[in-house]
């Protein structure tokens, strides 16, 4: 492993949920495992006042009261800072200078933008005002939260602004979905396996399909959900970033630039799906009221900060081809939506089926699928056929599987313990670098423009708890999507409910 060098970590949001809920615990899980540098410290900015003591009582709410907590919070540390004018941050630069004079911590810093995503240029221009952006001696870097812009021209603008001020050496764009182990496994799975490897190509997949499924709602976050979609919110970023690393081809080393042109040549193959198109590859829905094991459940454009005519859609389902030598053909499916029957992120690879049927007609022989899971159970499926025992040549599908969980002695860690962790040694592998973010945005683009401008396209309600609309099984031709369940063996229409 990579040295961590000694560094202050600045989070700006600190006093918001992010912070919260997974970058504090993220760290504290860090600690407790001996990961952080020797001189460390964290230092929360954002406008409200608190001292140190009270930024650290926060913290208790969202970390386990274990023995090294007192220890860990003395590693936390909090200022006030405005963001109107340059002279805003002069109390941070001196109290980022009083730390690590104190503290004797080397003067590397790592700035955390996790605060509206409206300050994201705003934040940045004013370290460089104050000469926090650049130093001679020591590394400075920037983790820029999602929504890494709103559209394809606000990303590139957003791109250009932090440009002014940092270096893209220094910009790591979370992902993070990118720092689930089982994201990252996804390379181990194609790039270390013989057996693997050959079949990953037109030639022997019939097609990809990546579902990513949520039983809750939006959760209080309706006025955020109401400009962005589920398009913009899991597809543009999460998903595509999913599959970019299902559909890449080998990277030459495993490093941070090879691995991202490899991605960015993912999303440049895209076949861009025209604006009058979209309703034959598209499919948008949005969940309405019902009622879930009894209990009566409120409809999208029932939540706190919805318009009640609301038209975001809370599932998304689209078809696309990659057209490059090893997919030429392959239709790739994904699929996301809120309040779905359960809560699963999966990859399935459907094998083409053997091209003479022995066993009967093309039904009787087995569909092979691999089956990737993220999340939860995490693991992986392979389903084949075998020969049910007794008379005759009757073939049924089995399962060989592979839990995370039989891992005993592994934890699985978080994907923002992974992701801070990379970036404190400067390791940009799993963070999205600019050209593909806004390759990115290029494919949905024609999207979120049909979308606005074509009230013709429907969006199609669905009742909370449902697999979103019944339209979405139409994208698949010869098939249908895999309706799975919490547990990786079973699945089926609704077996969570
Ligand atoms: C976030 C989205 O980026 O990802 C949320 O804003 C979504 O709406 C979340 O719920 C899903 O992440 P995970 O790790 O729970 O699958």
């Amino acid at each position: 492993m990579k040295k961590v060098e000694d560094q202050i970590l600045i989070i700006f949001g600190a006093s918001g949920d992010l912070t919260k809920r997974k970058l504090i615990p993220a760290l504290f899980e860090l600690y407790k495992q001996n990961l952080l540098p020797k001189k460390f410290a964290v230092l929360g900015a954002s406008r409200s006042t608190l001292s140190d003591d009270e930024f650290r009582s926060r913290a208790d709410e969202f970390i386990p009261n274990d023995e090294k907590r007192e220890e860990f919070k003395k590693l936390l540390f909090y200022q006030a800072v405005q963001n109107n004018e340059a002279d805003d941050f002069i109390p941070l630069k001196e109290r980022l200078d009083e730390i690590s004079g104190s503290l004797e911590i080397e003067q590397n810093y790592v700035f955390y933008l996790s605060t509206p995503p409206s300050l994201y240029p705003v934040i940045p221009k004013m370290l460089c005002q104050n000469g926090l952006s650049k130093s001679e001696n020591n590394f400075r870097r920037l983790i820029v939260e999602k929504p890494f812009g709103t559209d394809l021209k606000s990303a590139k603008t957003l791109n250009k602004q932090l440009l002014n001020y940092f270096e893209e050496e220094q910009i790591y764009r979370i992902d993070h979905y990118l720092g689930k182990e089982t994201v990252q496994n996804m390379l181990v799975t194609r790039f270390s396996n013989g057996i693997f490897e050959p079949l990953w190509n037109r030639r022997y997949i019939e097609r990809v399909e990546i579902t990513s499924a949520e039983s809750l709602g939006v959760e209080g976050r309706g006025g955020y959900y109401e400009s962005s979609g589920a398009l913009r919110d899991m597809l543009q970023n999460h998903l595509l970033q999913v599959a970019g690393f299902v559909a890449m081809e080998p990277p030459v080393v495993v490093e941070a630039d090879a691995i991202r042109n490899e991605t960015l040549k993912v999303f440049q193959s895209l076949r861009p799906i025209k604006e009058n198109e979209v309703s034959r590859y598209v499919i948008r829905g949005q969940y309405t009221a019902s009622t879930i094991g009894g209990k009566k459940v409120a409809g999208y454009r029932e939540e706190t900060g919805v318009d009640k005519l609301s038209r975001t859609e809370t599932f998304v389902a689209l078809k696309f081809f990659i057209d490059n030598w090893r997919w030429a053909g392959v239709p790739f499916y994904i699929r996301t939506g809120k309040k779905l029957p359960t809560r699963v992120t999966e990859i399935v690879i459907h094998f083409r089926k053997v091209p003479h049927h022995l066993f009967g007609n093309a039904t009787s022989d087995s569909n092979n699928q691999l089956i990737i899971r993220i999340q939860p159970d995490e693991g992986i499926l392979l389903k084949f056929g075998m020969k049910t025992p007794g008379a005759g040549f009757k073939v049924q599908t089995v399962n060989m599987d592979f839990h995370y969980s039989d891992l005993a002695d592994k934890k699985v860690p978080a994907a923002y313990e992974r992701l801070l962790l990379d970036c404190m040694q400067g390791d940009a592998t799993l963070y999205s670098r600019g050209d593909a973010v806004e390759a990115a945005w290029e494919f949905v683009q024609p999207i979120i423009n049909a979308w606005e401008t074509n009230p013709e396209i429907p969006i199609y309600g669905y009742p909370a708890g449902s697999w979103g609309p019944e339209e979405s099984a139409n994208l698949i031709v010869n098939g249908d999507w895999r309706y799975p369940c919490k547990n990786l063996h079973n699945d089926g229409l609704y077996c969570e409910l």
